[in-house]
This record gives structure tokens, sequence and C-alpha cells, in this order.
């Protein structure tokens, strides 16, 4: 059977509206990651920390899914093998879209979480420095998001998924960031098939098979088109 596993990242939702991290004027380049992406930022000064995530949830809230993420949704629902989508995206459009079973590496605006005793809950649309935990009432709660310095969520499962995959797909994403930029080798070494997405070349674009440039609006609904026809 075959299986394609799609990672996407902050690219797929450009079109939506919301802002990418590296791209001129993106979020790195208005706030420092040390202030706002490292539990390190998060000691130091948490409300800053809350004011860049709620500002980020009320953003993510007024966006709308886009072409390419349900056209991802559709191979999902359509294709005759299994499709994986694991993305780097914090934001929920790849649920709004219609996907099911995306994997979200990197956490979710949607949720919240306490370090004190490791439980989830979901986040009021407004987070505040010292909110006890529904579970153990410590003050420490944060969005439930992967900072910088923290190991990314369900790796084990991601992996077993690459070691599997016939086809890989990387969209959207500046392949900056590790472990996941690093997934194309992985599935090169399970003798996938792997393929770019993107606006432009990424760092790590000549480790693909294929790269396929423009915006994910266009480039990703015809490339979809592409595998659900008949060969
Ligand atoms: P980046 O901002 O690093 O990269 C976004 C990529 O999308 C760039 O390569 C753009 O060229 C491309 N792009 C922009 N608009 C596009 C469009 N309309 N269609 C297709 N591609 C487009 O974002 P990520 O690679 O997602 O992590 O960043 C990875 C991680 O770094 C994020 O998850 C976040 C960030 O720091 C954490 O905060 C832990």
């Amino acid at each position: 059977m075959e299986k394609i596993v799609i990672l996407t990242g902050a690219g797929i939702s450009a079109e939506s509206g919301l802002g990418t991290f590296r791209d001129e004027g993106g979020l790195w380049a208005q706030h420092r990651i040390e202030d706002v992406a490292t539990p390190e930022g998060f000691a130091r000064d948490p409300a800053l920390v809350h004011r860049f995530y709620n500002a980020r949830r009320v953003q993510a809230a007024k966006a709308k899914s886009n072409a390419a993420h349900a056209a991802l949704a559709r191979l999902q629902m359509d294709f005759p093998g299994e499709v994986v989508i694991v993305t780097q995206n914090v934001d929920s459009l790849h649920e709004s879209g219609g996907a099911e079973h995306v994997i979200h590496m990197h956490g979710t605006l949607a949720g919240a979480f306490c370090p004190a005793c490791n439980h989830r809950w979901a986040s009021p649309p407004e987070m505040a420095v010292g909110e006890p935990c529904p579970a153990c009432g410590a003050a420490t709660a944060r969005p439930d998001v992967v900072w910088f310095g923290e190991m990314p969520y369900y790796m084990d499962a991601i992996y077993d998924h690459l070691a599997e995959a016939t086809l890989f797909a990387a969209i959207g994403t500046s392949g900056q960031v590790y472990p996941a930029a690093a997934f194309v080798h992985e599935a090169l070494q399970s003798g996938a098939r792997t393929v770019e997405l993107n606006l432009e070349p990424s760092t790590g674009a000549s480790s693909f098979d294929e790269v396929i440039l423009g915006p994910a609006t266009e480039t990703v609904p015809s490339w979809v088109d592409g595998l659900l026809s008949p060969r």
C-alpha cells in the first residue's frame, strides 16, 4: 500500500492571512525567539509570552482555511492508500479545511498545558499569568506549544510513518528548524520519493527529488489532482 507523509509549515497558512516566521516582516523579525518561544523566556516574562500567543490565537481564530488545506483533506479522503499530515503549525486550519488525524508536532494554540502535572486542556481565548491548572491548581499554565530547546511531540510516531513512506512532501516550510528539516533524509532512507512545494526553494531543496515552486493555493491543489488522477 502506498503511504504519503506530508510535512507542512507556515507557508501553507500564509494565504489565509497568517504571517510566516522567516519571510520579510515575519514573526521572527518582529519578536525575539529567546523572549517568546523558549522556556527561559516564559520563566523571565510570562506576561509577554502570553500576550504574544493570545494575539496569535485571536488572529488564528479569524483565519479561514484555504485551497491548499482543502486539497490535502481531499487527498486524505480519496487517495487509495494512507495519507499522514504532520504540521509544524499551531493553527487549526488543516482541521477546518476538513483534514482528519493531523499530527501537531509543535503543539497547538487551542491547547493549554500544565508543566507541573502534565495536564492538558482547551485553552481559553486569552491566557493570563497565574491561571491555575484545573487538575493540580499550580499557577504555571502555559500555551501547549513546543518552544526552542523542547522536544517536539509525537516524534516516535512520526519516525515510524517516515520509515513506511513511499512519498514524502514538504509544503510551505523553510527547512531551517530541526528535527522537521531532517524528515526528508529519513524519507529518502526509507526509499520514498520526495517533493517540496514552496514559494521559493527552501534551505534543503537540493535534497528533494522534485521541487514545485509557487503559492500553495495553486501548487497544492494541482499536485493533489495529479496524485488522484488514474495512472
Ligand atoms: P518559515 O517562516 O521558516 O518558512 C515559511 C516558508 O513558507 C518559506 O520558505 C516561504 O518561502 C514559504 N511560503 C511563504 N508563503 C508561501 C505560500 N503562499 N505558498 C507556499 N509557500 C510559502 O516557517 P516554518 O518553516 O513553518 O517553530 O517554520 C518552522 C518552525 O519555525 C515553526 O513551526 C516555528 C518556527 O520557529 C517553533 O516556534 C518551535
